[in-house]
């Protein structure tokens, strides 16, 4: 049995996580400010620091202990960055090293965290590989990247392992639908079953590759055991994504189809720094940390309807 710190575990990733380390047996403690996070999310069985990342003090002591720190807590939309562009960047940017730090002086336990397709922008490469070289057009992008040049350069330095993964869109149950910043999927789902009308930011043309969040929990956990059967510095970045894209515009119209309704979406302006097309390749994925996501968008998103 070992002891996780879960960054951002109060949220919609971090909390199937901690459903699954819980099951496993394993301790499961979460560091998270509830500024998107609930503490409903939560098992009985998680502790629950209520918390800021910027604050190095309150890292240090939730990660007194630990085995390992899975970090999630972050700002998680794209279009945030770019409104709230200093805000952001200290919570996604800051707030990771400060996570980074607390981990080397807990006796360099092992790091998980969330990193993101974000980070490849518009590459002309589908589907889009680890090897491909990081051209980010967002601030969130930018900061991803950043964590990702910190990891590798403490994997380095301080002989430290890491894992950052490189989720692509993830949606599923507690995914919370009720900010303008929320997940595409989480909104239209929400929209579709109040008879709402859904809205596509540009020509609803761009596409996503979609990923359901038990496989990115399953993702994390395996990536914390491959880093628990190493013993010297390292820094792996894999994709977590399934290798097919849809269009937001067929991705409207499926949801509809499935919750058994009709109506048309209406087109507002393109978002700045939205990728136009996005699919991984989950090659690394399968074969060094070990888990195929293979839940189809049709299977995930009838799951999601269910549990609506
Ligand atoms: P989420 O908003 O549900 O979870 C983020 C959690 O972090 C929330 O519980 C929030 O309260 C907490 N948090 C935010 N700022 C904090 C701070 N300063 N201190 C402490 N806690 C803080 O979002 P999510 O979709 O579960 O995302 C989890 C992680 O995965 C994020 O790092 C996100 O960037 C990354 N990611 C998400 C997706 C996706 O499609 N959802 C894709 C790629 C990467
Ligand atoms: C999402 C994640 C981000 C992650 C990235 C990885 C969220 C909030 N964002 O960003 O954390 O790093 O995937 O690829 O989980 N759209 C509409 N109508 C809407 C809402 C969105 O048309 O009502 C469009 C957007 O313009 C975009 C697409 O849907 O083209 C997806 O948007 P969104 O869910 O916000 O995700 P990303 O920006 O891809």
């Amino acid at each position: 049995m070992a002891t996780y710190l879960i960054t951002g575990g109060a949220g919609f990733i971090g909390s199937h996580l901690a459903d699954r380390l819980l099951a496993n047996g394993d301790k499961v403690r979460v560091l998270d400010d509830l500024s998107t996070g609930h503490r409903h999310n939560l098992a009985a069985e998680a502790e629950l620091i209520v918390g800021n990342i910027c604050d190095a003090q309150a890292v240090k002591d939730a990660v007194a202990g630990c085995d390992g720190v899975f970090h999630l807590a972050a700002v998680a939309s794209v279009q945030k960055s770019i409104d709230c562009w200093g805000e952001t960047h200290a919570v996604n940017s800051l707030g990771a090293v400060n996570v980074f730090e607390a981990a080397r002086n807990a006796g360099k336990i092992p790091v998980v965290f969330a990193s993101s397709a974000a980070i490849y922008g518009n590459n002309t490469t589908i589907p889009v590989s680890e090897t491909e070289i990081p051209q980010p057009i967002s601030f969130y992008g930018a900061d991803k990247l950043a964590n990702e040049i910190h990891a590798g350069l403490a994997a380095q330095a301080y002989d430290m392992r890491f894992a950052g993964l490189r989720f692509f869109n993830v949606y599923g149950p507690r995914q919370d639908p009720s900010s303008p910043y929320s997940g595409v999927i989480s909104i239209f789902v929400d929209h579709v079953l109040a008879d709402r009308q859904l809205q596509i930011f540009g020509t609803g043309e761009q596409t996503r590759d979609f990923v359901f969040v038990a496989d990115v929990a399953a993702a994390l956990h395996q990536a914390m055991t491959c880093l628990h059967n190493t013993k010297d510095g390292c820094f792996i970045r894999a994709n977590v994504c399934r290798g097919q894209e849809v269009s937001i515009l067929d991705l409207a119209r499926e949801i509809a189809r499935l919750a058994g309704k009709t109506g048309e979406p209406v087109f507002r302006d393109a978002r700045q720094g939205d990728i136009m097309r996005s699919k991984g390749d989950p090659g690394r994925l399968n074969a060094d940390i070990g888990h195929v996501a293979d839940i189809t968008l049709q299977d995930g998103l009838r799951a999601l309807l269910d549990w609506e």
